[in-house]
């Protein structure tokens, strides 16, 4: 009998500092950068976006999200068998943030525990890369987690990319089953457009060499996405055997408005079947596509049994796609 992995349980967290396109707008202005409400909303759909307080790391986002997937699925810490973190922003280069985690868990059953660093594409990775281990039968009930805190990879003088991202993490619980579950994943890399969009420094002799903040040409980024998170979702439904018209919700990542439009038009779906929470979020790389998907589900929106599809495209250029029946 094949095996699958199933989604037993969701969770998600957002730093409580809220800050509205106008509250950054004015702390912007004092350093003579100029945007407004009305771009950030026109060009992205973005209203707000959480800011994590000095101090709070990735995994301190993610142990919040992870204890409440754990109680959505009703089970304990201590059953998990391996812990996958997707995140850009890691709580230090090394150990992983995943490792962090699983202590401040209280696991000590010595699962192992590893980073994804495929930025936000980062959860469709770890959640694929959790799928096969559980197929694989190396692993029975596994936390992934997406966590961010790109607040402090930004720079705050350059308008075209500050006003996009925000702090937060999302998580999942799965676990082995004999009905899926888990339908298909389809993942993909280029990295030929590196310089689209990286945090190019890296740390030498005790110092930060290089440039140490996010920089990205927006308008490249905007067209490769589109091009590539339709072929991936395409992929995801031939692979699972499943029509576009089957689709039951779309949960893409959520970097911008007018990317989730297009690509919702392309594989001909009506908005009403997207998920979206970019407005009050912004763009959480890693953490955007499990916050989505535990707001939907806490919304009574996603409901058991229905075909959800999870696309997600970043850095890298990495991009890919699952078919998740719930
Ligand atoms: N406020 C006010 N004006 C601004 C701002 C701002 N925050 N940012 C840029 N502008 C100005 C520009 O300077 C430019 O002015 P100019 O015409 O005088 O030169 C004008 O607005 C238009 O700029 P564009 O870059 O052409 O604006 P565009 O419509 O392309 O929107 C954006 C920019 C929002 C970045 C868009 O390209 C985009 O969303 N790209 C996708 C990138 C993305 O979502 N990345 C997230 C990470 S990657 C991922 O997750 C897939």
């Amino acid at each position: 009998m094949r095996r699958y992995s199933r989604i037993v349980g969701t969770g998600s967290y957002l730093p409580p500092r809220r800050v509205s396109n106008d509250e950054l707008a004015a702390e912007l202005a004092g350093k003579g950068v100029e945007t407004s409400d009305e771009w950030i909303i026109e060009r992205t759909g973005i209203h707000a976006r959480h800011f994590a307080d000095e101090g709070v790391c990735s995994s301190d986002l993610a142990l919040q999200a992870a204890q409440r997937a754990l109680e959505a699925a009703g089970l304990g810490a201590q059953e998990l068998d391996l812990i996958i973190v997707a995140t850009s922003t890691p709580d230090m280069v090394f150990p992983s943030t995943a490792a962090i985690l699983q202590h401040k868990l209280g696991i000590s059953n010595g699962c192992p525990a590893f980073d994804v660093q495929a930025v936000c594409s980062g959860f469709v990775y770890a959640l694929a890369v959790a799928d096969a281990m559980v197929q694989a039968g190396s692993a029975r009930c596994v936390l992934v987690v997406g966590s961010e805190v790109f607040s402090r990879i930004l720079d705050f003088s350059d308008r075209t990319t500050c006003v996009l991202f925000g702090d937060g993490a999302g998580a999942v619980v799965l676990q082995a089953s004999d009905t899926p579950g888990i339908l298909a994943s389809d993942l993909h890399a280029d990295g030929q457009h590196v310089g689209l969009l990286c945090v190019p420094g890296h740390v030498s002799g005790g110092g930060i060499l290089g440039d140490p903040l996010l920089r990205m040409d927006g308008q490249a980024v905007f067209k490769l996405a589109v091009s590539v998170l339709e072929k991936t979702a395409h992929a995801a439904l031939e692979k699972a055997g499943i029509a576009a018209t089957e689709v039951d919700w779309l949960v893409p990542h959520q970097a911008n408005i007018r990317i989730m439009q297009s690509t919702a038009r392309r594989l001909h779906l009506p908005m009403e079947k997207v998920v979206v929470t970019v407005a009050e979020h912004g763009n959480t790389s890693a953490a955007s596509i499990p916050l989505a998907l535990d707001h939907a589900v806490r919304a009574g929106q996603i409901k058991p049994g229905q075909n959800v599809l999870l696309e997600g495209v970043g850095g890298g250029f990495t991009w890919g796609s699952l078919l998740v029946k719930m």
